[in-house]
């Protein structure tokens, strides 16, 4: 008899921790972690919004803890891990939600604006992953957060596409090296409303009307529109998964008008 049991699409009893896990795409993972069951600590730079975040995920009556964070500096995620293994009891799966973009030119981008994209986006996902790999438990996971601009030419964005791009390909290198013990795995949300870019995506804006004819589902994402894949890729349900980018944009990269 073929066994048909499968794992449900859960972290409820897991132990998450999301960096970049304050605002955006990051806090709403946090969240909704938070309310499927999972103890979540989310960080970033900003004291006051940990403390914000915190009590958020706590209204959800599951544990977190409060501490703030640098992806630019080893230190700082160290600080994290050891907090969260403390707070927390130990560490299932690591999100990297932190962002930077810089608005320039391919031959316009300054050293300084190339540099802070790629310390903050790139090499602050290979510094998590370094910080959290040894801490995870066994059958955990980590998702790094890509963007359409990986694969997607998108103007005065040289930066910001390199730095998705090599989150893919580190993505794939480091979901080899960590297997079997830990699976890697990569979101790229395409057009997603934040608090943050509220003006630039708002309803009669010439982007946003440019954006929602190509893209098939019609519109942008809310941002709790990407919860549900971070949910699956750190669930048991996604336990044969790794080294995987999972594309979540209405249909916009494979659309061709
Ligand atoms: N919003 C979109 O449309 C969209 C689309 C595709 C990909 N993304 C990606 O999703 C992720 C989240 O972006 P968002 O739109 O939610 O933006 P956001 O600005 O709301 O979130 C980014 C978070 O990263 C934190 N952060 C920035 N620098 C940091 C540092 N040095 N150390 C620690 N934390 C730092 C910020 O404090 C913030 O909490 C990013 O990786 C972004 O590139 C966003």
């Amino acid at each position: 008899m073929v066994d048909y049991r499968h794992s449900p699409v859960t972290v409820d009893g897991k132990r998450a921790v999301v960096i970049g896990g304050t605002s955006g795409i990051g806090q709403a993972i946090a969240l909704g972690f938070a309310e499927e069951g999972a103890d979540v600590v989310a960080t970033s730079r900003d004291e006051t919004k940990v403390e914000e975040t915190a009590a958020a995920i706590e209204d959800r009556g599951v544990d977190t803890a409060r501490v703030t964070c640098d992806v630019t500096e080893h230190d700082s995620l160290d600080r994290v891990r050891e907090t969260a293994v403390d707070e927390l009891g130990g560490i299932d799966i690591v999100v990297a939600s932190q962002g930077a973009i810089s608005r320039a030119t391919v031959e316009g981008i300054s050293e300084e604006d190339w540099d802070f994209v790629t310390d903050v986006a790139l090499d602050g996902v290979r510094r998590v992953t370094q910080a959290f790999a040894p801490a995870i438990e066994e059958g955990g996971s980590i998702i790094n957060i890509s963007s359409l601009s990986a694969r997607l030419s998108m103007a005065n964005l040289p930066a910001y596409s390199a730095a998705k791009g090599g989150v893919e390909a580190f993505t794939r290198a480091s979901a080899k090296e960590l297997a079997p013990e830990i699976r890697v795995n990569a979101i790229a949300p395409g057009f997603v409303i934040t608090p943050q870019n509220a003006d630039t995506y708002a309803e009669g804006t010439e982007k946003r009307q440019r954006i929602d004819e190509r893209t098939p589902l019609s519109r942008v994402a809310e941002r709790e529109e990407i919860v549900g894949a971070a949910i699956y890729l750190a669930s048991d349900a996604a336990s044969f998964v790794t080294g995987e980018v999972l594309t979540v944009d209405g249909g916009f990269a494979d659309s061709a008008f």
